[in-house]
């Protein structure tokens, strides 16, 4: 483990599941893959808040064409690290979806119940397409796996804080994806 490196946060992380550079290189990829399909039909790009903020705020900025950008606030766990099923719009878009084709950018997909209800609600709204993009899948719990189009990367099913992603609020601000150790820290 090296925790040596992660005190300096007060904390005990696990060990680095995603660094920086890749987080960084993977990010411009899926800029690049978004663009070829994109350029000419100006997106709007749906966030879904808290935890895509700062992918969502890099991947922007690799796509050199006109695109729009809403956010949404739903609220789906239960407890801090498991998925009740029940999923709340906490802040609404702002923007009409009829005949927009809209890219949803997810910072990580576990279960899949809180894409599957989005995905749900947002194609009631009639855009013109609805696709997803998630920075990390985790594998073998993802039900939708197969319907996300675009991946950064797949991991195994454990929890993991930082590059947006938290646990209690805290770790969002962290560089690097780090495995965080949910029995021995509560
Ligand atoms: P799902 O509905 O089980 O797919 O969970 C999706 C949501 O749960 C994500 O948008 C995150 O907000 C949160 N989540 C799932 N796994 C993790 C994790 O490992 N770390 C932090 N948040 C997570």
């Amino acid at each position: 483990m090296s925790s040596s490196g992660n005190r300096e946060f007060g904390y005990e992380l696990g060990e680095v599941v995603i660094p920086e550079d890749a987080i960084e290189k993977k990010v411009a990829e899926l800029g690049a893959d978004i663009a070829v399909d994109y350029r000419d039909r100006t997106p709007l790009l749906v966030g879904v808040l808290k935890g895509a903020m700062i992918f969502m705020s890099d991947l922007i900025r690799e796509l050199d064409f006109p695109l729009e950008v809403d956010m949404m606030a739903i609220s789906s766990y239960g407890s801090s690290t498991s998925n009740s099923g029940v999923v709340r719009i906490l802040k609404d878009l702002d923007t009409d979806l009829t005949g927009r084709h809209v890219l949803i950018v997810e910072d990580i997909v576990d279960s899949g119940l809180t894409l599957s209800y989005l995905t749900r609600n947002l194609l009631s709204r009639n855009p013109a397409s609805l696709e997803i993009c998630s920075l990390i899948v985790k594998d073998g719990h993802s039900r939708q796996s197969s319907e996300i189009r675009y991946v950064g990367f797949h991991i195994p099913p454990v929890f993991v804080v930082g590059y947006g992603l938290d646990i209690g609020e805290r770790f969002r601000n962290l560089r690097q994806i780090y495995s965080y150790d949910v029995e021995d820290s509560q």
